[in-house]
């Protein structure tokens, strides 16, 4: 069992591809993808406190994750009907739409896949997982969360913003980076590089740190 649950799939890695019921009946997942990046999520179980507040708030932003082209898909080891009944009680409840779908993963193949079980935190439950996947079905990023703490849909929705913007432009993004923020340069790696950098008027503090404005910022 430990050597399946051990599959994590790394950054850089491609993304496992699946078959599974959800709620918007089978899912091929690298079909239903496209040519879209993909923000995979896993939570531990149905009718939970946090996991409602987490997909509440998900659902209520997920126009901004559409308008940058990710498609939002969760999982759980629940059924499509435990997911088909709580979804129904969180627009009865809470008055909030979940419009993506959620994967009932009963026999664990996803999550074995993924690496969502933590059995140290939970046997057979799924820990909170994020997989950010890009359209050439590359994983970009991997973000765990035990079962006690809620994530935060600002920091997923600026590490996309990075993600995208780094890969754009061929840049990386520092500390607390967001839109609009200046970008860093890739580092040299030859003499002529260095020389190229030093030349090109960037906001300079060493030659391996220099920072740059995009012209066009994200979102404008
Ligand atoms: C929750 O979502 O509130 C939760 C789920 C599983 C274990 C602990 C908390």
């Amino acid at each position: 069992m430990s050597e399946n649950l051990d599959r994590l799939p790394r950054i850089g890695d491609p993304a496992p591809d699946f078959t599974a019921p959800s709620t918007e009946g089978e899912i091929r997942f690298r079909e239903w993808r496209g040519d879209s990046w993909a923000l995979l999520f896993s939570h531990p179980a149905d009718f939970t406190p946090v996991c409602t507040t987490e997909l509440t708030a998900l659902a209520g932003r997920s126009a901004e994750f559409q308008a940058r082209d990710v498609k939002l898909i969760g999982l759980s080891i629940d059924s499509v009907h435990a997911h088909l009944a709580w979804r129904e009680n969180i627009r009865e409840k809470l008055g909030v739409e979940i419009d993506f779908p959620l994967i009932a993963d009963l026999s664990q193949q996803v999550a074995r896949a993924y690496g969502m079980l933590h059995p140290g935190e939970a046997e057979t439950a799924t820990v909170r997982a994020v997989f950010v996947i890009d359209p050439s079905h590359t994983v970009r990023a991997v973000v765990y969360y035990p079962l006690n703490v809620g994530r935060n849909v600002d920091e997923l929705l600026r590490l996309i913003d990075a993600l995208q913007t780094a890969t754009r432009e061929a840049v990386a993004c520092p500390v607390d980076w967001r839109p609009g923020d200046s970008v860093i340069v890739p580092p040299p790696k030859t003499s002529e590089e260095v020389r190229r950098i030093e030349s090109a008027g960037y906001e300079r503090v060493d030659f391996y740190l220099n920072r740059k404005s995009l012209s066009t910022p994200v979102g404008s």
